[in-house]
């Protein structure tokens, strides 16, 4: 699953322990594994591979231009969600051709820069964006792909939160799916689009594939409507939503979600359509841990608090959404070390709340959770931190965002360094203008 391992009684990244990436990097720290990132990339692209998809990368789940870099390397686009992530991608060298851009609330600067850059794919919103798309096609002479992004009303299991789910029915995301086919030949009638297709994104996480199926079914009904009509779809974009193991054997594998899928269009791609998925989590998540470092343990009633140098500024997914992040000490007591996140065999472990160090009641990051004894000075293991974690940082608090390693075999580079206070304030204008560098 992932190339964090215990060995030797401590945790191993690849062939570093994460103890020496401690001392030398400090904590709270973002490690990565190359070998990990690279290898969930291409099996969730072989999984797919009959329909020869294209796999952009949600650089929302995890952007540093580094390991976006490293994909790129390995043939995936990028999904990006504004400007900013469009930027992300140029640096990072991904080829526009392999860049699609998505979002609710694009913004003129945003859509202009997309257009100028010729991307594979603008996937719009609404018929105000794509009013907004066509003069902004005709003032630069250009014609932009798009597709529409349709809400196809279709509820996940309860599984995937409220709070990330996306597909349905009044929520703010993609066209109501009874109008988007009158969007589509609005946009296909303009001379200055190029309309091309669809694009659904249902939620994140998903568990259960036939939400995708049911989706997949009411898309490729619209699909046939339209064809019927005359227009010519040449793109269908899944979106993300798959999972991640944030426990053991939680989460069905690609090839169950291909199994869903695929056969679903082989028919689409074999008139030469272009199917395009946008995963993040379930490249990103196992990819990387969060490493920080214990401070203080204190008694609150009866609860055993553990005061972490990481929190929800440091990794915002428990607080948010009271999110599932398996965590253990970097190097645990001899009989304390897991051979897996099911540790419910292990014996001796003491109950604990994980605290971070923010001015905000929901800054923890577990509760009643079962740890070895810790002390001070531990060095512990928050997983599966690789996507939506450094992405969600913040400077709350002005606390400074932690630094990214990324670890290859046995080599071991910084990637982000740490902030600094005077990143913090460099921003800010003192009222006689002057900055703090005089
Ligand atoms: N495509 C679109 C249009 C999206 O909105 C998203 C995620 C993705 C792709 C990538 O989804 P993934 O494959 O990573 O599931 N911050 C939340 C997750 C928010 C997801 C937002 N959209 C979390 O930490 O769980």
């Amino acid at each position: 699953m992932d190339e964090f391992t215990y060995r030797d009684g401590s945790l191993w990244c690849e062939g570093v322990p994460l103890t020496s990436v401690a001392e030398r990097y400090g904590t709270p720290t973002y490690v990565y594994s190359a070998s990990t990132l690279i290898d969930h990339y291409r099996r969730f692209a072989k999984a797919f591979d009959a329909v020869s998809p294209l796999v952009c990368f949600s650089a929302k789940a995890l952007g540093n231009v580094h390991l976006l870099r490293l994909l790129g390397r390995e043939g995936a686009g990028i999904d990006a969600v504004s400007g900013g992530e469009l930027h992300r991608a140029m640096v990072a060298g991904i080829d526009p051709e392999r860049t699609v851009l998505a979002g609710v609330g694009k913004s003129e600067a945003e859509l202009r820069e997309a257009v100028r850059r010729n991307i594979r794919c603008i996937n719009v919103e609404s018929e105000a964006e794509v009013e907004l798309l066509s003069r902004i096609a005709r003032e630069e002479g250009a014609r932009p792909r798009l597709a529409i992004r349709v809400n196809p009303d279709v509820a996940p299991d309860q599984r995937t939160p409220a709070r990330t789910t996306t597909g349905t029915r009044g929520g703010k995301f993609g066209v109501d799916i009874e109008r988007a086919g009158a969007l589509f030949a609005r946009a296909a009638a303009d001379e200055a689009l190029r309309i091309e297709g669809f694009h659904i994104h249902l939620g994140s996480p998903i568990f259960d594939p036939q939400v995708y199926a049911i989706a997949l079914d009411r898309l490729l009904a619209l699909v046939a409507r339209l064809e019927a009509a005359g227009h010519r779809i040449t793109t269908l974009n899944l979106g993300g939503g798959f999972p991640a193991e944030y426990v053991d054997r939680t989460a069905p594998s690609w090839d169950d979600f291909a199994e869903v899928i695929v056969h679903r269009l082989t028919g689409f791609t074999r008139q030469g359509g272009q199917v395009i998925f946008e995963p993040g989590r379930t490249i990103a998540a196992n990819a990387g841990i969060l490493l920080s470092t214990v401070r203080y343990l204190k008694q609150a009633g009866d609860h055993q608090l553990a005061v972490i140098d990481a929190g929800m500024t440091h990794i915002a997914r428990a607080a948010m959404y009271d999110s599932y992040h398996f965590m253990w000490p970097v190097q645990p007591p001899a009989e304390a070390v897991p051979s897996s996140r099911d540790v419910s065999g292990v014996e001796g472990l003491t109950t604990y709340d994980v605290v971070g160090p923010i001015c905000e009641s929901s800054d923890y990051l577990a509760r009643g959770r079962s740890l070895p004894a810790l002390k001070a000075g531990d060095h512990f293991a928050i997983f599966t931190a690789g996507a939506y974690g450094m992405a969600m940082t913040s400077n709350y608090n002005s606390q400074l965002r932690p630094a990214e390693v990324l670890v290859h075999g046995d080599q071991v580079s910084l990637i982000r360094r740490r902030e600094t206070y005077d990143d913090l304030v460099a921003l800010e204008l003192l009222d006689d203008g002057s900055d703090r560098n005089g």
